[in-house]
């Protein structure tokens, strides 16, 4: 993964950086986007959707990114955002993005292919980071990749422990599972909402403070049940963060709602997303073990995909 850091670059002073991509590929927007903004990178907007908006330019890098390179709303930004961008990347493991890649010679990072899309978010956010990086727009350098994974290998010891009793969590209390954090970490309650809803098969509410005090906390006062459990993630570094996540779980203590707490560890913030990037991950698995079912399996996503080009063609 590190090995091919930064052997492809785009040249070219930009103005913002694109980033368009659905589900498991459209999260790696939303890591470079936070990433981005920590560490002094150039603003980042990202797009989950078919839809281009109006001032996209030339003064802007748009990467699409489809680890199967056959998503449809992948596909039909890509239509449309060629006439406005000629700084294109295509970030994808085959399909028809990577076809289209080759016939117009777009810069074409290739993931390896075999896999599902969500197991791949390191290899995608890594050469997302790498050609930035060898670019002259270096969000996370290489070192800093690589202390993170040696962190994740060697610097904790009770991570699957931990991801077991998460699940078991969840499974003893069978309820709609809120994740509720603080920002900066909104996009790793995203990636922990989409991993329960595709390895373990439930539907999962996300709640960010502070936003989640200036509308969810009204609904508190007079809910029609209290079918919830929360999962309260934060970062023990942020002070504020923390205080606020306390003031959440004083909330739900009120209306009788189990919860669990994660504590984020890691030196920096790339390591405490990618911690808890790997704990969602092992959790949600282990809950399908638990509940018998297949983790990679997404019959849904397929049937839509079946037929989404019904929808979007008129
Ligand atoms: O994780 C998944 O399988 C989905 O969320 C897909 O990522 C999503 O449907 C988009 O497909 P792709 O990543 O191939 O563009």
């Amino acid at each position: 993964m590190v090995n091919e850091w930064g052997k492809i670059r785009v040249s070219g002073r930009f103005r913002l950086l694109v980033i368009a991509g659905m589900g498991g590929s459209g999260i790696v927007g939303d890591y470079i986007a936070r990433l981005s903004e920590i560490y002094n990178g150039l603003p980042v907007i990202v797009y989950k959707t078919h839809m281009v908006p109006e001032f996209i330019n030339d003064r802007d890098l748009v990467i699409i990114v489809s680890y199967s390179g056959n998503t449809h709303e992948s596909i039909a930004f890509l239509e449309k955002v060629k006439n406005k961008s000629r700084n294109i990347v295509i970030v994808s493991s085959n399909g028809l993005l990577e076809k289209y890649s080759l016939e117009n010679n777009y810069v074409f990072l290739k993931i390896p292919s075999g896999m599902v899309p969500r197991i791949s978010l390191p290899s995608m956010l890594v050469s997302i980071l790498g050609l930035l990086d060898s670019s002259g727009y270096t969000i996370v350098s290489r070192d800093t990749v690589i202390d993170a994974i040696d962190f994740l290998k060697h610097g904790i010891n009770d991570l699957e422990k931990k991801a077991g009793d998460l699940a078991c969590f969840i499974n003893e209390w069978k309820r709609l599972v809120i994740l509720a954090s603080h920002y900066p970490y909104d996009v790793l309650m995203i990636r922990g909402k989409n991993e329960f809803n595709e390895n373990s098969k439930i539907p999962v509410k996300v709640e960010i403070a502070p936003e989640w005090m200036h509308n969810d906390i009204v609904g508190w006062e007079k809910p029609y049940s209290n079918m919830y459990s929360v999962i309260l993630v934060f970062d023990p570094d942020d002070r504020v963060g923390k205080t606020l996540v306390e003031y959440m779980d004083r909330v739900y203590e009120r209306k009788d709602i189990p919860r669990y707490r994660v504590v984020l560890k890691g030196r920096n913030y790339f390591e405490k997303l990618m911690y808890g990037s790997l704990l969602f991950g092992l959790a949600s698995v282990e809950l399908a073990r638990i509940r018998g079912i297949d983790p990679l399996e997404t019959i849904s996503i397929k049937e839509y995909k079946s037929i989404a080009n019904s929808i979007f063609v008129s």
